[in-house]
């Protein structure tokens, strides 16, 4: 077989904070990529993470990276609700995206960059990271062969520490944006809905609560909601980003169970396999806290940090990305419109719960707004 040649990338990073500064530490080491730009808006930040991935170019700006001839691809790692004018501006420039979760946090504003996207044709991938785990892997492909017949009840639980929560809605202007399902049930939606995409969801119908961190930072506790598609079958979500800080989840502790006609799959990701107990406090994870000293080891969605370097599903996502776009390679990234599904349907669970009734699916964003103010009316 004749090989075709590599092609080079040179990649443009907008935002180095946490996730990207993992993804320019995993790109520098890649063999294709010869340039790698950083637009950064905080300066002490911007100068830390050019440092730490060797950055060729560095900025506070993302049009001036992005107008860098050797520029091929993005990254976009902003901060949720800040992803939306860099991806158009990419888009623009054509550049093959790697976007971070979610595509937006606005039904609007995803509609408008989905749209964008398709009738550009630029290659865009979501980062939805879990689907780069073995075992979800191997729970697709028992799911997509049919070896569960056909599949019934699907169950997700996700327990999270109210780390994630305290901080996402400290940064924002707007928390009526951020809610546990649109910013962290979104991952354990998209492997559901990923195993499940030979069917139709027709019909949600969920409820919240806000007892802990509503009187904290006016946020929401928990949603729990079920989903029925066209064919009968159900799924049940719930997710609670408000236990305890001491949880010992670092992130994400999941549990999954998939019933079908002919078989059944549990898959217990809660990471309590693998318990560390000490005297130190633990300065690892999405918001480290000096009082947690009991962590389970793997429950940090990226991956964990070995040897300098992370290991994990953030490391195997961003090489499969590049691998793509260097080799032409087909992946399992999601794609801007599954991207685009998964917040519609989180903005439906955050819908049904506000509306307290069952909403039909899909919703659009001039749905989701008529149905708020009819209900405000009343
Ligand atoms: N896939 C995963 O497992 C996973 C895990 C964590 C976070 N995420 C996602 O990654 C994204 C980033 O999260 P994070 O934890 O790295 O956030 P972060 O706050 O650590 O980093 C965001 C950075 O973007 C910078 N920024 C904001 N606007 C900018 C602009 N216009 N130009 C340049 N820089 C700008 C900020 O200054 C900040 O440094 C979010 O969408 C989040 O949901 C994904």
């Amino acid at each position: 077989m004749a090989k075709r040649s590599a092609k080079r990338i040179g990649l443009a990073i907008v935002g180095g904070g946490r996730v990207g500064l993992i993804r320019g530490e995993i790109a520098a080491r890649h063999p294709q990529v010869d340039f790698i730009g950083l637009a950064e808006i905080k300066p002490d930040r911007a100068r830390e993470v050019a440092e730490k991935i060797g950055a060729d170019f560095v900025t506070s700006d993302y049009r001036e990276l992005f107008a860098r001839p050797e520029v091929t691809a993005a990254i976009i790692s902003t901060d949720e609700h800040l992803h939306v004018d860099p991806i158009l501006a990419a888009v623009e420039r054509r550049l093959s995206l790697f976007i971070e979760k979610p595509l937006a946090t606005e039904l609007t504003e995803s509609e408008r960059v989905l749209k964008a996207i398709q009738s550009s044709g630029v290659d865009a991938v979501v980062g939805y990271t879990q689907r780069f785990r073995r075992r979800w892997l191997a729970a697709k492909e028992k799911v997509r062969t049919g070896q569960l017949g056909d599949v019934t009840l699907v169950t997700s639980r996700a327990f999270m520490n109210r780390l994630v929560a305290l901080d996402n809605y400290q940064r924002t202007d707007d928390p009526g944006e951020i809610s546990p399902m649109v910013i962290s049930g979104t991952h354990a939606l998209d492997i559901v809905m990923w195993m499940m995409e030979a069917k139709r969801p027709v019909e949600i119908y969920a409820r919240s609560i806000a007892k802990a961190l509503g009187p904290i930072c006016n946020g929401i506790d928990a949603t729990a909601g079920t989903i029925t598609f066209e064919d009968g079958s159900l799924y049940h979500a719930s997710i609670s980003w408000a236990l305890p800080v001491v949880w010992p989840a670092a992130v994400y502790s999941l549990d999954v169970g998939i019933v079908g006609t002919e078989g059944v799959l549990t898959i217990d990701d809660t990471h309590r396999d693998i318990v560390l107990a000490t005297t130190h406090s633990q300065g690892e994870g999405y918001a480290p806290d000096a009082t947690r000293r009991v962590d389970f080891l793997g429950s940090y969605p990226p991956g964990d940090i070995a040897l300098g370097e992370l290991r994990g599903p953030m490391r195997d996502e961003t090489e499969a990305w590049l691998n793509r776009l260097s080799m032409d390679l087909t992946t399992q990234h999601a794609t801007a419109a599954e991207a685009h599904d998964r917040l519609m349907l989180t903005k439906a669970f955050d819908l049904s719960a506000r509306l307290k009734r069952a909403i039909s699916l899909p919703i659009t964003a001039s749905d989701e707004k008529q149905r708020v103010r009819r209900v405000a009316a009343e």
